[in-house]
């Protein structure tokens, strides 16, 4: 996405990846787009084919008690979002940069970063065993919470923030059509649950799991049994099973790294903070995120000036922690923790409960759901 924004803006990158391209494009993630994401892809041109495919929501339920409960977030916040596979949108980013002819680097090895403090920073790798350096003017950081980028900035410049939760997420994809026209996300005695999608055929679900269970203990029908019995009735018996097309655990996390930016080492996206998936947040983020930094960037090639640089970490964390909160805050009212005493128990019900029959609490939900401003 920053590789589109800054053609856009008249400013050559390269994009350095240490992975393969089929591994790239293969990978499955999250699959809800904020207004404001699709506007970005927009603006670089790169949204037809998500505009002909993807599937716009006005609202979701919230399962708990076994009772449904749908939130319309388009009559709280005059907004929908928008149902696409963040896999689906990094195909078409890719294919937009291929057909500009512009740089991706693929299977580079060994990337070190040098030189960060002075302007003439460094990126040197391996490729086919052959060493290469390039020399810029700036690096983003957009490799992920295990790249090479956060860790290439001292301890002693760089504060930590996190927050681990005792539980993971099993997902599965299935050429199933969807439970429902609508994600459900199920708070339920033996552990959250969410129905999502990908499209009329293709499914997506979670369910709440423990951190050491692993994908071999989960063959497809212990997962659809599993899934069914959290389900509320009317979904659990209209629930379509099939086999799997993946199935994988991630641990649920926040995290955030501050400042965003050491030197002429700027961070974008989950290299600098991780969300639980709970409000689909976190490829949301990534997106504001080189929003802010195309436009710092921008303002300096184009009026000489650094002002905007000097505020980009300040600017991006602001929307960040508010983000953050959001998605701990729906991790915690609909996850089961292991251990909770009756009384937490019982603020959780009255929390879900005061959720869906407040006004208040509904528009809080939603504006937070379909994306805070940029
Ligand atoms: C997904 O479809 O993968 C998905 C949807 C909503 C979430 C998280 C993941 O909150």
């Amino acid at each position: 996405m920053l590789g589109q924004l800054l053609h856009a803006s008249g400013i050559d990158s390269i994009i350095v990846e240490r992975k393969d391209r089929a591994y790239v494009l293969a990978r499955i993630r999250a699959g809800v787009l904020e207004q404001g994401t699709v506007d970005l892809l927009d603006s670089v041109g790169v949204a037809a084919r998500l505009h002909r495919e993807s599937l716009i929501h006005d609202g979701l339920e919230i399962a708990f008690g076994g009772v449904r409960h749908r939130i319309d977030l388009k009559a709280a916040t005059g907004k929908t979002v928008t149902v696409y596979g963040q896999t689906e949108v990094t195909r078409d980013l890719v294919d937009a940069r291929d057909a500009l002819g512009l740089a991706s680097i693929f299977e580079a090895e060994d990337v070190s970063l040098h030189d960060l403090q002075t302007d003439r920073p460094k990126v040197r790798f391996k490729r086919h065993g052959v060493g290469q350096e390039i020399d810029c003017d700036f690096i983003a950081g957009c490799d992920g919470f295990h790249g090479v980028s956060r860790a290439s900035v001292p301890a002693t410049a760089i504060s930590i923030f996190e927050r681990e939760y005792p539980f993971g997420w099993l997902g599965i994809l299935a050429d199933t059509p969807p439970v429902s026209d609508e994600l459900i996300y199920t708070n339920h005695p033996r552990g959250f649950a969410l129905c999502s999608m990908r499209s009329p055929t293709r499914s997506r679900y979670y369910l709440q799991c423990t951190l050491d269970d692993h994908v071999e203990n989960w063959p497809d029908e212990r997962f659809w049994e599993e899934l069914k019995r959290r389900l509320e009735d009317e979904a659990a018996a209209r629930l379509v099973t099939g086999p799997s097309i993946e199935k994988s655990i991630a641990p649920l996390r926040s995290f955030v790294a501050e400042p965003m930016r050491f030197g002429r080492l700027f961070l974008a996206g989950d290299a600098a903070h991780i969300v639980p998936p709970t409000g689909a947040k976190g490829l949301n983020l990534a997106a504001s995120d080189v929003h802010y930094l195309n436009e710092a960037l921008r303002e300096f090639y184009a009026d000489k000036s650094a002002a905007a640089l000097e505020s980009y970490s300040q600017r991006a964390l602001s929307r960040i922690w508010r983000a953050e909160r959001f998605s701990w805050w729906m991790t915690s009212v609909l996850h089961r923790f292991p251990g909770t005493d009756a009384f937490s128990q019982r603020i959780q019900d009255a929390e879900l409960d005061y959720l869906i029959s407040s006004r208040a609490a509904v528009t809080a939900l939603a504006e937070n759901y379909v994306g805070l401003p940029y």
